[in-house]
């Protein structure tokens, strides 16, 4: 049996050899992007692809998730590796030659990159069949934004017989040279949630305040109020962000509406502090509303918890990363971003890690309409992604334990 470095050393050079193939489906995955749970072509695509490894994905959980499992020849702990697969309602304008072939819908987050790697990650390991142990299980999940499927997918039993010893995700992240490998032990992404509020008055004619309640007025003290959530009720020793996204009232220049809608997000890297805005934000909202003579409804939803990486298994990725691609592919992640992720379910309940995988320094934000997954990162990625998934099934699991 070959020494996990000596299959480890393997690695690159099989990469290299379907590198054009995976190129070609990241393009045609990003030509093609659908919305959260809709990702109905790109999970054919995905089964498709599986299917010519010999992998059959077990019935799906949510519809259009694929998740299939490589049994390696000799018993083993079990590594799972995720990528997601959905696309943002965002108009391109990258002006590529593969751009969104679908007004309004881009793939503005990279998933296309990642779904892309992941096949690429199981082309390579399918190859390494006859001289694995234990197995490694492939989770193509749908509906990453907004909806965070994965919370779902994982309370489906998505990760179940067998439990994984170690989990693993790349994301890709601009800014950073291309290719290189960059995480932290800890908190690496944050809790992000979602509020509406509908705050109700009494129209009237614009020329009468005195008949109304100025539904627009109310709100605007809301917003105003709700700055004091992060200034004056939390710790400046706890990160926290609130957010008004959104602010509608009104149809007309001489009319006070009925009611005005603000919508927005919180972010924060502590779940007990996630635990406390929506009831601070509460108080203020309902003791605004009183002072006006207004009525609220409030709605807030908790979608994605705090990422939380295991050290050991950021330290795996570290080695990994220096051994296959060299020290300098490496980069320590300084502080967590305020960006939310529902991977962070998969590594709640099992240790593993998320990775951010460089796209240039000059690559356009996420969640930009001319964002692109830079395809000269692909190679490192899969590199990464095989490598990482035999040096956890050689440490038995143990390592990748915090
Ligand atoms: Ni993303």
């Amino acid at each position: 049996m070959a020494s996990r470095r000596d299959l480890q050393q393997r690695v690159p050079e099989w990469v290299a050899e379907i590198l054009p193939e995976i190129a070609a489906i990241r393009q045609r995955l990003h030509r093609n992007p659908e919305l959260a749970l809709h990702e109905e072509q790109t999970a054919a695509l995905v089964r498709d692809a599986l299917a010519a490894l010999g992998l059959a994905p077990r019935a799906p959980l949510l519809g259009t998730d694929v998740i299939a499992l490589l049994q390696g020849a000799r018993p083993g702990p079990n590594v799972t590796v995720r990528a997601d697969m959905d696309a943002l309602p965002l108009q391109e304008q990258t002006g590529r030659s593969y751009q969104s072939q679908h007004a309004g819908l881009m793939h503005a987050c990279g998933h296309d990159g990642h779904t892309a790697m992941l096949l690429g990650t199981a082309r390579v390991l399918c190859r390494l069949q006859a001289e694995l142990r234990g197995s490694v299980r492939f989770v193509f999940q749908p509906g990453e934004e907004i909806v965070a499927a994965g919370r779902d997918l994982v309370a489906k039993g998505a990760l179940l017989d067998p439990a994984p010893s170690a989990v693993f995700a790349l994301h890709a992240w601009p800014g950073l040279p291309v290719g290189s490998i960059c995480s932290r032990p800890g908190p690496i992404l944050a809790a992000a949630e979602f509020f509406k509020i509908t705050i109700r008055g009494k129209g009237a004619h614009g020329s009468r305040p005195e008949d109304s309640v100025d539904p627009i007025l109310t709100a605007a003290r809301v917003v105003e109020a709700l700055q004091s959530v992060v200034s004056r009720h939390l710790s400046p020793l706890d990160s926290a962000v609130v957010s008004i996204c959104r602010f509608t009232a009104g149809s007309n220049g001489n009319i006070i509406p009925d009611t005005a809608e603000l919508e927005g997000t919180t972010r924060c890297l502590n779940q007990s502090v996630g635990d406390r805005l929506p009831i601070l934000m509460e108080r203020l909202i309902k003791g605004t509303c009183e002072a006006m003579g207004a009525t609220y409804d409030f709605r807030y939803s908790g979608s994605y918890i705090p990422t939380v990486n295991a050290a050991a298994a950021v330290a795996l990725g570290r080695r990994v990363t220096t051994a296959l691609l060299g020290p300098a592919a490496w980069i320590d992640m300084p502080d967590p971003a305020m960006g939310g992720e529902d991977f962070a379910y998969y590594i709640r309940d099992y240790p593993g890690a998320m990775f951010l995988l460089g796209m240039g320094e000059t690559c356009a934000p996420l969640h930009n309409q001319c964002f692109d997954f830079n395809d000269a990162a692909l190679r490192n990625g899969i590199v990464f992604m095989v490598g990482a998934v035999l040096e956890a099934l050689a440490d038995d699991g143990t390592a990748a334990t915090a």
